[in-house]
């Protein structure tokens, strides 16, 4: 499906993003391991959850689900059942990666796949930690990626200390979920801190997790006990409408109930140290996690580097900081960031051509990209109308068309529809703040 941006003259209003993925996910995976009821309010209705509920379904657990309210009746930590067919992953590596973790302690043989997309993400990283942990996972067509077969691990888990060389949260999640089932403690080190929604959460059900610096250590069998959960709004949805309030004209934005966990909260400070007039309101925490609400108006940019300890977190805001480096003065140069190349596309590519055909200037690097903002010399925009070819990445359609707000002329989103990801409502919203 095509989508059609034009310019705007002005941006306001007040709105709440949808629940925060990362939670959303989470949620759902650790009530159906725990006992008793788990209760999520603010679930994101987005397809890449749903692809995690019903691979939960799919196991026997009993989850109802009615707009953003969820109930999950958990059947504790060994109480999944063998799933009768391939467990469909869709598009999502949080899907394919978290539950791998938590299939690798079962009794029972599963399979993983799902879309093109998700066949050619890397599944390595999780493999070599597990297979250390004594699983038995394996990629069936032997090139590392889903479709995953995983069986009992034949003398059961063993609890590691992992070394991991990338900063991800996902395989973080997947080691520290399959310590639950080994056999003493299991610690996961990584380069650079990720986002630390399981650590948090899973210490609210009830496990033994402990954090220091960039390790996470977990004891195995814990009792974990459903608990009701607040999902906040989604950060990464936020930085969107962010990124809309600092460089479209006449902007005024008022966002409310957004997830600032510092682990994840990159934007905000590049945002202020690019410029943007953006506030932080009434800081709350709320089921643990940090929350705030956000104002931000229309802002004079410049150029900023962005690199090193920050990058994991701003990892998938990366596309829409680029619009904004775009729209700024001078240069923004994003280093470190080499895992955009494994996103749902090669994030460095498809900002990089996108970002060229609505005539900025810009070059892609082995590890980020260097933008030369308002580089645009032909119009009195900083960006040019054009077609952006999201390549199915919910990410690169929804950074392109907050673009397309500040264009001269408009620009046509081709498949469009990849927002259903993680933002179904998000060009509704978008309408009403233009209007
Ligand atoms: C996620 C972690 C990040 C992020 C993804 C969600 C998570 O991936 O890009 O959208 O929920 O753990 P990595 O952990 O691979 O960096």
């Amino acid at each position: 499906m095509e989508k059609k941006i034009t310019n705007t003259k002005q941006l306001k209003g007040e709105l709440t993003v949808p629940g925060d993925k990362s939670i959303s996910h989470r949620g759902v995976m650790f009530g159906a391991i725990s006992s008793g009821i788990t209760e999520l309010n603010g679930f994101l209705n987005g397809a890449d959850c749903i692809s995690t509920m019903n691979c939960f379904r799919s196991m026997g657990i009993d989850i109802s689900h009615e707009n953003d309210h969820v109930i999950i009746h958990g059947k504790g930590l060994f109480g999944l059942t063998a799933p009768t067919r391939v467990l469909d992953v869709g598009n999502s590596g949080t899907t394919t990666r978290l539950i791998s973790g938590i299939l690798a302690g079962q009794k029972f043989q599963s399979e993983l796949n799902g879309d093109e997309s998700i066949q050619s993400r890397p599944m390595k990283r999780i493999m070599t930690p597990l297979k250390e942990m004594g699983a038995s996972i394996s990629s069936k067509k032997g090139n590392d990626c889903a479709p995953l077969f995983i069986s009992p691990a034949t003398n059961g888990l063993h609890g590691i200390s992992y070394e991991s060389p990338v900063a991800s949260a996902q395989v973080k999640s997947c080691v520290l979920l399959a310590g639950l089932y080994a056999d003493d403690k299991t610690s996961v080190t990584e380069p650079v801190l990720s986002r630390n929604h399981t650590e948090l959460m899973l210490k609210g059900f009830g496990a033994t997790v402990t954090s220091k610096g960039c390790e996470a250590t977990i004891l195995p069998n814990p009792n974990l006990q459903g608990q009701k959960i607040d999902i906040p709004g989604d950060i990464s949805s936020a930085a969107y409408f962010i990124v809309a309030g600092a460089i479209c004209k006449n902007a005024d934005l008022f966002i409310k109930n957004v997830n600032t966990n510092p682990t994840r909260a990159g934007i905000i400070s590049v945002a202020q140290a690019m410029g943007a007039s953006l506030e932080l309101l009434n800081k709350r925490i709320v089921s643990g996690e940090e929350v705030c609400d956000l104002h931000i108006t229309s802002s004079e940019l410049k150029g900023t580097i962005i690199e090193g300890d920050i990058i994991p977190t701003l990892i998938d805001e990366i596309p829409v900081i680029a619009v904004m480096a775009a729209c700024a003065q001078g240069d923004t140069i994003i280093k470190d960031a080499a895992e955009l190349k494994v996103k749902e596309t090669n994030r460095i590519d498809t900002v990089i051509e996108n970002l060229k055909a609505m005539g900025v200037s810009c070059e892609g690097t082995d590890d980020g990209m260097i933008i030369h903002g308002n580089s645009n010399e032909f119009g009195s925009e900083p960006l040019y109308g054009a077609t952006i070819h999201t390549h199915l990445d919910h990410r690169i359609a929804m950074a392109f068309a907050i673009a397309g707000l500040c264009a001269q002329g408009e620009t046509t989103l081709l498949q469009s529809e990849c927002v259903n990801i993680s933002y179904p409502s998000f060009y509704e919203t978008l309408e009403k703040l233009t209007l």
